[in-house]
C-alpha cells in the first residue's frame, strides 16, 4: 500500500492520517477472538487498571501470541510507514489497550516521543504510532483525541505523572494545551473496528475514561526506524525492545492465513526481557 501525495501533504499538516474500515471484519474478528484469552493470562505484560483487574494494557503479545505476531508484520500497516521515513523499521514497542467499558480509565495529555525520549534514549521522533481499532469507536467510549499540528512543535516540556493511572507518563500541562488547542482545536477520529490511524510520535493526544457500557480495545504499534534504535534500556524490555532486527511483512492475506510464525515468548517472558538495564550496564 502506497500514500498518495495528497496523504503525505496531510500527514505533514495534520500530523496524522485516519483510514476507516482498513481492516475486514473477518481480518479483525482473527484478532478480537484471542484478546479474552491474552488479557487472562497471569504475565506481568499485563498492566491492570489502578485497583480494577481489568487489563488497561497488554505489552508484547506479536511474541506469544499467532495472530499478533502476524499483525506485528502486516504490509497494510508496515509499508505506509517505510515509505513515510524512507527506511526498514524495527517494533518499537506493542500494546492492546482495554479501555474496557466503565472502567477504562483517562490518558492525560502526552506526546509518546516525550516518553521515548526520556526513558529510552530515542535520538529522534523517526518513529510512528499506529493504532489499530478492535471495536468500533464512538464519542462516548474514549476516543483518541489529538491536536492536530502539534507535532510541529518538536519535543515538549513534559512531567513525569506516576500518580495519576496505574501506568506512569509523561505528560503536558494544562497551560500548554490550552495554547495549542487555542491553534489546532482538538479532533477525535472516531469509526469501525478495523479502521487504522497512523500519527507522528510529536502529535499531542490523549483520551477521557470510558464511561459507556461499550469496550475500546485498540492495537498500539511504535515502529522505529532502524538506524534511530534506542541508546537506554531503563524500561523492561516487553514494554521498549531491544531488538532492533528490520520487520520483514508477510502476504496481505496474513491475517486470514495461516503463515508460519516465530513466538519466542510463548512459554514466558524470557528473565532478561522482565527489567530494566541500568545505564552503563547494557552488554
Ligand atoms: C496512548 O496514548 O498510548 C494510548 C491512548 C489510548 O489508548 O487512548
Ligand atoms: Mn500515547
Amino acid at each position: 500500500m502506497k500514500l498518495t501525495q495528497l496523504q503525505l501533504a496531510q500527514f505533514d499538516r495534520d500530523g496524522y492520517l485516519f483510514f476507516p474500515s482498513h481492516f475486514t471484519p473477518e481480518e479483525i474478528k482473527k484478532l478480537t477472538d484471542e484478546v479474552p484469552h491474552l488479557y487472562a493470562q497471569d504475565r506481568p505484560e499485563n498492566v491492570r487498571e489502578k485497583g480494577k483487574t481489568s487489563v488497561r494494557t497488554n505489552f508484547a503479545a506479536h511474541m506469544y501470541s499467532e495472530p499478533f505476531a502476524r499483525l506485528a508484520r502486516h504490509p497494510r500497516m508496515v509499508e505506509p510507514v517505510e515509505q513515510l521515513f524512507g527506511e526498514k523499521l524495527y517494533m518499537h514497542q506493542f500494546k492492546i489497550n482495554g479501555k474496557m467499558a466503565f472502567d477504562g480509565d483517562v490518558w492525560q495529555w502526552h506526546q509518546d516521543y516525550g516518553t521515548w525520549l526520556n526513558d529510552d534514549a530515542m535520538p529522534e521522533a523517526r518513529a510512528m504510532n499506529v493504532a489499530i481499532f478492535l471495536d468500533d469507536v464512538n464519542e462516548f467510549n474514549g476516543p483518541l483525541m489529538f491536536i492536530p499540528g502539534s507535532h510541529k512543535m518538536g519535543a515538549l516540556e513534559a512531567g513525569h505523572d506516576t500518580s495519576t493511572t496505574s501506568y506512569p507518563l509523561w505528560t503536558i500541562s494544562n497551560d500548554n494545551i490550552r495554547t495549542l488547542v487555542d491553534k489546532g482545536g482538538i479532533v477525535a477520529p472516531k469509526g469501525p473496528a478495523g479502521s487504522m490511524i497512523m500519527f507522528h510520535g510529536c502529535l499531542v493526544h490523549a483520551s477521557s475514561p470510558n464511561l459507556s457500557p461499550w469496550n475500546r480495545v485498540a492495537v498500539y504499534l511504535s515502529l522505529c526506524t532502524v538506524s534511530n534504535h534506542v541508546r537506554r534500556f531503563k524500561r523492561p524490555g516487553y514494554i521498549a525492545h531491544r531488538d532492533f532486527t528490520p520487520i520483514e511483512c508477510l502476504p496481505d492475506d496474513c491475517l486470514v492465513k495461516d503463515y508460519p510464525v516465530d513466538l519466542p515468548w510463548k512459554d514466558g517472558t524470557p528473565a532478561s526481557e522482565l527489567y530494566g538495564i541500568p545505564d552503563g550496564q547494557a552488554a
